[in-house]
């Protein structure tokens, strides 16, 4: 495997494997099963893998925890390794973001205003840019993102489509935790009485999940039931709890749900602001 740590040994890295297909898994580092899971998916499906690992300020807010990002480079490499990962990138900021580095990418509209784009002003213009710049560094002929963060999935969907980037977006199924936790590497800053505090996240997309299974239809009372239980332990702090039309991110207002439905929440737990969601399909003759 080659560990790339500029642009130059990037393009080197890239020339050797020319007219075969790449796939590319975008990551911020200190790799878990969830990371690892979209790895796999990229190897199945092209001949070469290449993996970034870059902890991008860009996408990271001030009070936010860009400083204390857990990172363990070493552990990553022989992760990457095992799996048969082509070219680790790993650039340093300003591999990726030199002097005059002047250009933001922007995805506008419904996509990104609600959710994570309006609790974190910034950050998907920070996700977007950088995704762009690996991209175009990169030349993938597919790139692996998670649901774990949807909104992010369905933002470089569109901006890759919008860009005609030429790169298929394929999106992975959430890992979690055996008790349900989705794996994150921010769980790491959890205490022991907030990791279990934290599955309030799971427990409160399962009560949206079966209210909505029972055959209800009101956005505004599965919100308020899920905001319920999500909040029950002292130390959970709502952030958002939203069901939203997938894949526009458009609300039901006072509309019947239907469809297809993302229930998405986000909450601080102590310190640590954490996400979950869950999409669920509501067929056609399953309305009332
Ligand atoms: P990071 O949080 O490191 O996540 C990298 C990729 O792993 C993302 O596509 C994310 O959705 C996926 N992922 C994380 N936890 C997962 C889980 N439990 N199950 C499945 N997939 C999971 O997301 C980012 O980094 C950054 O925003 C990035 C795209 C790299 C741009 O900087």
């Amino acid at each position: 495997m080659i560990v790339a740590r500029g642009v130059a040994e990037l393009r080197r890295a890239r020339a050797e494997i020319e007219g075969e297909s790449v796939a590319f898994v975008p990551t911020m580092g200190f790799l878990h099963a969830g990371h690892l899971s979209l790895v796999r998916a990229a190897v199945d499906r092209a001949d070469h893998v290449i993996v970034s690992i870059f902890v991008n300020p860009l996408q990271f807010g001030s009070g936010e925890d860009l400083a204390r990002y857990p990172r363990d480079e070493e552990s990553d490499i022989e992760k990457l390794r095992a799996e048969g990962v082509h070219t680790a990138f790993l650039p340093t900021v300003p591999a990726l973001y030199p002097p005059g580095f002047a250009t933001r990418v922007q995805v506008r509209g419904p996509l990104a205003e609600r959710l994570c784009g309006a609790a974190r002003p910034g950050h998907f213009d920070g996700v977007a840019t950088v995704v762009t710049r690996l991209l175009g560094l990169v030349r993938p002929r597919i790139a692996v993102f998670g649901e774990k963060d949807y909104q992010q999935l369905l933002i470089v969907r569109r901006l890759s489509e919008d860009l005609s980037l030429g790169v298929e977006i394929v999106g992975a199924p959430i890992v979690r935790e055996p008790d349900g936790l989705a794996m994150s590497s921010r769980n790491r800053y959890l205490s022991e009485s907030e990791r279990a505090d934290a599955l309030a996240l799971q427990r409160a997309l399962r009560s949206g999940r079966e209210a909505i299974e029972r055959g209800g239809r009101s956005a505004a009372t599965a919100v308020e039931n899920m905001s319920r239980v999500l909040s029950e332990p002292a130390t959970v702090k709502s952030d958002y709890v939203e069901l939203l039309h997938e894949p526009d991110l458009t609300p039901f207002d006072d509309d019947p749900i239907r469809g297809r439905v993302l229930l998405a929440v986000a909450a601080h737990v102590g310190e640590t602001r954490l996400i979950d969601n869950c999409v669920v399909n509501i067929p056609p003759d399953g309305g009332q």
